[in-house]
């Protein structure tokens, strides 16, 4: 008996919330996807499975058969409809001549177990149709329109999940009518029970954990955050009728950095490690010294400029650390009021600020410059 399945991936994943359709967001490295079409793979019930696609995830699809490869039992690739009766529809009509048993599936049930298919399709080749099924543990009521309530009684009550298989013809049947009279079900056992009275409900090992990813908070355990890390260096030379700014911090001393804005050395090495991190170049290129707007600005105003970059780019500063190598004037005083500043503009407390003399050794021993360094670590919001 030849029985196929049909795996549909064709809506937007909208209720998750993750900018693109869930079913190629990765679940520990591998898609929501892959591991659905694998599993039902490894039940090794079918002859086949046709997969169905939106249009506008062609691409998306190519990209990852290219990175995950594709499960050699995805025989046909097709496109899905604006609504998962007529995904499902388009799947039908792609199956090849003789398929007796259809098993619908949806992508989005990544944690469908072997008993769990060998359940359903067992049941369609001995009754016609076989649903996976589990007892509801929570108290169901009904909301009547005029917002009175009423509590069902829940021994009788069954939560219905996919796979859900059928004899072919007849589940064609039921679509072809509901195609012809537009009718709006939520899976296709409702198809069949309207049109041929009811279907045989199962449970197997497994159904308990066959849940659809559905929810930004069904993806949440999931998510593993990426982290960039990127390092910044600047030197500015020291010279007399100049300010001295460090991280914000104005320190008395007879001499002061030169640069064509306030030349704040630490806060330059800081922003080229942020910039880093994203892979967005260095401040010449955010902010070229060419540019009269940029003349004798604050550089911690160009340091939210940066930051608005990185939130932008879907990141926050996990922590940075920044070093700052001068001879003199002592800094240690100034330290916490950097660090404030610091951890005000990159919105977290992790920063450190620390300051070294070089044993009076290179151009920063010898008071001709100041030079800094720092570190940052971006982390995926
Ligand atoms: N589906 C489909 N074609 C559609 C709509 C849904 O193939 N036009 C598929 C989904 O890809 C999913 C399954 O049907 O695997 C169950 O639907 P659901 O969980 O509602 O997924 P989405 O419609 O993608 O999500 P949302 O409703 O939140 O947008
Ligand atoms: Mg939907």
């Amino acid at each position: 008996m030849s029985v196929w399945g049909i795996v549909v991936a064709a809506g937007r994943g909208e209720r998750a919330g993750l900018g693109r359709n869930k079913v190629f967001f990765p679940l520990h490295g591998r898609s929501v996807l892959s591991r659905c079409v694998d599993a039902l793979a490894a039940s090794g019930q079918f002859d086949g499975l046709v997969l169905v696609i939106a249009a506008a995830d062609e691409a998306a699809y190519r990209e990852l058969i290219g990175r995950e490869g594709e499960n050699p039992l995805v025989r046909r690739v097709v496109t899905g409809g604006d609504c998962r009766r007529r995904s499902v529809y388009n799947g039908l009509r792609a199956l090849p001549e003789g398929v007796e048993i259809v098993a619908v599936h949806d992508a989005a049930r990544p944690f469908v177990s072997p008993e769990v298919v060998r359940a359903t399709v067992e049941a369609a080749r001995e009754s016609g149709s076989g649903v996976i099924s589990t007892p509801v543990t929570d108290t169901v009521k009904r909301v009547r329109p005029d917002g009175t309530v009423e509590t069902l009684d829940r021994a009788s009550l069954r939560a219905v999940q996919t796979p859900q298989a059928f004899g072919f013809a007849r589940l064609m049947a039921a679509h072809e009518r509901a195609e012809a009279e537009s009718w709006e079900v939520t899976d296709d056992a409702a198809l069949f029970e309207r049109l041929y009275g009811s279907v045989r409900l199962v449970t197997a090992p497994g159904a308990e954990v066959n849940r659809k990813l559905t929810t930004k908070s069904d993806f949440e355990e999931f998510r593993r955050p990426a982290f960039r890390v990127g390092t910044g260096y600047d030197v500015h030379r020291l010279r007399e009728g100049r300010k001295l700014i460090l991280c914000g911090v104005d320190v008395p001393h007879e001499k002061g950095l030169d640069g064509h804005s306030d030349a704040d050395v630490a806060v330059h090495a800081l922003m080229d490690a942020l910039l880093g991190a994203l892979g967005e170049g260095d401040i010449g290129r955010h902010f070229p010294d060419s540019d009269p707007a940029y003349a004798g600005i604050s550089s911690m105003k160009l340091l939210n400029a940066v930051m608005q970059i990185v939130a932008a780019r879907g990141f926050r500063v996990a922590n940075a650390d920044v070093t700052i190598v001068a001879q003199r004037p002592k800094l240690a005083g100034w330290i916490p009021q950097m660090r404030k500043n610091l951890a005000d503009a990159l919105g977290t407390d992790a920063v450190n600020v620390k300051a070294t003399t070089t044993e009076r050794l290179g151009f920063e021993g010898e008071q001709l410059g100041i030079s800094a360094q720092a570190v940052a670590l971006l982390e995926e919001v």
